[in-house]
Parts: C-alpha cells; sequence; structure tokens
C-alpha cells in the first residue's frame, strides 16, 4: 500500500506547479460579488481552508499570477486553486461548487478530510502526522460537485483515498486516571460557533444546543464541534481525574473564556468575568477514552479565546502570524460518542 502512495503523489507533484509561499492571490467576479448569498459562501469557503490549512488566500494587488473567482459553466471542474496555471486563472465556485448561504444561518464545513489532506499534501504545514481517512469525497476539481458521493476508503482502490490525513491518533500509554478507555456517563458534542463581527470577535462553545441556536440566530456562524465532554463528573467510577469545564463571559469586551481550573475561575471573576455555567467534564490527562487536548488560544488584540482540538488548525495557529498565542492544552475530550470507541478504533 505504502509503494502505491509514494507513486500516485510522485504523478500528482509532477504535473502541477504550486503558488509560492503558500499564498494565492485573488480576486472575485463581480458575479459573485454581487450577490450577498454568494459572497457569503465564498468568504466561508476561504476562511475554512486558511483556517486548517497552511495555504492562504490574500486580496491580489500587483501579482501576475492569480486567480478569479468566479461562476463557470457546469462541465468546468470546481475549485480548481491548488496549482499555478499562470497569468488569470478562472475557477469556478459557482452554483455547482458552492452552495450560496444566509445570514444568519448554519454553515457546514465546506471541505472535506479528503480536500483538507490532499492541501496539506501539496502544501505541508510542519510536524502533522499522516493517517488514512475511513471516506473520501472530495470537491476539488470535481465536476457537479453536489452530487458527489462518499467512497469507503476500506476499498482497495488507492484512488479512493489517495492522501493521507492528519489526526495525531497515538494512544498514550500510563494514566493516573484508573482507566485508560471507559467512562460510564453521557457524553454530548461540544458545539463551536464565532462571531467574526469587528469588535465582537468572539468564539463560543456549548453543550446546549438551544443556547447554540440562539447564538447562530445571533449572527454567530455554527464551526465543526471540537469533541465531546462528559456529563457525569468526578463521582464517576470508571475516571476519576475528570474536571469541570467553566463557561464565563465578560461583558465589555465581549469574550467568553473557558477554564478547567477553579484557581483560574476565580482569578477570571475577580477581573469582570462572569460565571454562565459548567458545560460538562474533560479529563485532566488523556485517559477514559477521552485523547484528544482541548489547545487553547488568546488573541489579545481581538479579546478572543479559542479552543480547538484539530491538529491541523493548532498547527496553522502556532505556525503562522494568526496573532492568537498558545496558552495551554485545556483538558483533554472524547473524539467519539461511544467512549471507549477511540480505543477500538486505534488499537485494531
Ligand atoms: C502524537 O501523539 C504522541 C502521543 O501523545 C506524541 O508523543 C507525539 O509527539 C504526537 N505527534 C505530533 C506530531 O503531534
Ligand atoms: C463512511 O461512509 C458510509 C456510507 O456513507 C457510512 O455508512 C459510514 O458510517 C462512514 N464511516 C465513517 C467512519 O464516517
Ligand atoms: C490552576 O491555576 C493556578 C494558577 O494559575 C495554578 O497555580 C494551579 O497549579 C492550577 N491547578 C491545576 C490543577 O492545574
Amino acid at each position: 500500500m505504502l509503494l502505491l502512495f509514494c507513486c500516485i503523489w510522485a504523478k500528482t507533484t509532477a504535473a502541477v506547479t504550486l503558488w509560492p509561499s503558500m499564498t494565492v492571490p485573488f480576486v472575485v467576479d463581480p458575479v459573485i460579488e454581487d450577490v450577498s448569498d454568494r459572497i457569503i459562501s465564498l468568504d466561508n469557503a476561504l476562511a475554512h481552508l486558511s483556517r486548517v490549512t497552511c495555504l492562504s488566500f490574500i486580496q491580489r494587488t500587483t501579482e501576475k499570477n492569480f486567480i478569479i473567482f468566479s461562476e463557470l459553466s457546469d462541465n468546468v471542474p470546481c475549485w480548481d486553486v491548488l496549482s499555478m496555471k499562470g497569468g488569470e486563472q478562472m475557477v469556478n465556485v459557482g452554483g455547482n461548487c458552492l452552495e450560496p448561504v444566509k445570514l444568519p444561518a448554519t454553515v457546514t464545513r465546506i471541505f472535506s478530510d479528503c480536500d483538507l489532506q490532499k492541501v496539506q499534501y501539496l502544501y505541508p504545514c510542519p510536524g502533522i502526522l499522516p493517517v488514512r481517512p475511513s471516506n473520501c469525497t472530495s470537491i476539488f476539481n470535481r465536476v457537479n460537485n453536489v452530487a458527489a458521493s462518499v467512497v469507503p476508503c476500506d476499498v482497495e482502490d488507492p484512488d479512493a483515498c489517495p492522501y493521507p490525513t492528519y489526526r495525531n491518533n497515538t494512544l498514550p500509554v500510563g494514566s493516573a486516571c484508573s482507566s485508560a478507555c471507559d467512562y460510564s456517563g453521557r457524553l454530548l458534542p461540544l458545539l463551536r460557533s464565532f462571531n467574526a463581527r469587528l469588535g465582537v470577535s468572539d468564539h463560543f462553545y456549548t453543550t446546549d444546543t438551544v443556547t447554540d441556536a440562539t447564538m447562530t440566530a445571533g449572527g454567530y456562524l455554527e464551526e465543526d464541534p471540537v469533541g465531546y465532554l462528559g456529563m457525569e463528573g468526578p463521582s464517576n467510577s470508571h475516571c476519576t481525574c475528570l474536571r469541570p469545564l467553566f463557561r464565563l463571559f465578560h461583558p465589555v469586551i465581549n469574550n467568553h473564556f473557558y477554564t478547567s481550573n477553579e484557581t483560574e475561575r476565580a482569578g477570571a471573576e475577580a477581573l469582570g468575568y462572569q460565571f454562565e455555567r459548567i458545560e460538562g467534564y474533560c479529563a485532566a490527562e488523556p485517559a477514559c477514552g477521552a485523547y484528544m487536548p482541548l489547545s487553547r488560544f488568546f488573541s489579545p488584540l481581538a479579546s478572543d479565546h479559542l479552543y480547538t482540538t484539530a491538529v491541523e488548525e493548532v498547527t496553522v495557529l502556532k505556525s503562522i502570524l494568526s496573532g492568537y498565542g498558545f496558552e495551554r492544552v485545556e483538558c483533554y475530550l472524547w473524539q467519539y460518542e461511544s467512549a471507549n470507541r477511540a480505543c477500538e478504533t486505534l488499537l485494531h
């Protein structure tokens, strides 16, 4: 299998000219720019790519080679942005390639794991481990993407899933939490949304679907959930290292802040943060089936705390001038709704 991978990749890289400095200058055709639903969905798609890959998109100034996002005919492949063709390069992001989005709305992720793997393969962020995805769909270079189907990667067809994914699923050994894989409490997804409005710039996280819906109705864009939190705390017999994840809010600087540390919570309250609620419980160490580190970042300029479990996003935030500084791993979250699934997946 490795051999097959090597040759497909070699073929792919030989065929493309990469964008210098992993940077794509672009302009937007008025056909897209002038329709608000379309420009919102294009902005959202570019934000998604920039957030989880090291490829960046900048408004063209004087660059000779650049792309023009436009609506082209149905048989022109979608999102043909990964190679530089030279000069003006028309790229199809029309109705077949990208659904228009109205605000406020639930914006789902635009690019699949396969797409992100492909970007990472051509424009590698440093220090990311390759893992094979379980399913593959791609919107890059597909014609009539809307109908693109899921290809399971267990088929013996290397073309189905030609690129590695980038999650670090190595199980750490040893645990002071009493169980490596078990937790008997209920798990709920920690939902994530973001308000990018100037002067707000706030990441919001909750396990409460009603509050999440209220935030998205009020202008927060739904993003990928970051993982699962436990609903039962330190009394859980399988897992003895659980901590509450406190949600606090500072109304003046418009910042939601989350911590699993009591002392820090008290310190924040002294600075004007108001305690809102416990969102759930996470593990102090990787154990109990909770193996995803929740990395915490802060942007002083935007007064915004950002929390993520996505290895790609952590790498991008750390490796470019994102404005966000890494603070620490807050605690560990579950990757699946069933606590021991991480162990089953990894140990097979
Ligand atoms: C992956 O996880 C293992 C165990 O936690 C760690 O030792 C290793 O450094 C990680 N690799 C990367 C690239 O993050
Ligand atoms: C892969 O796709 C199939 C078919 O859509 C689906 O049934 C399965 O749950 C997917 N597997 C994963 C791990 O997402
Ligand atoms: C909580 O934060 C305080 C102050 O930052 C620190 O001294 C303490 O070690 C932390 N406790 C834990 C359990 O991490």
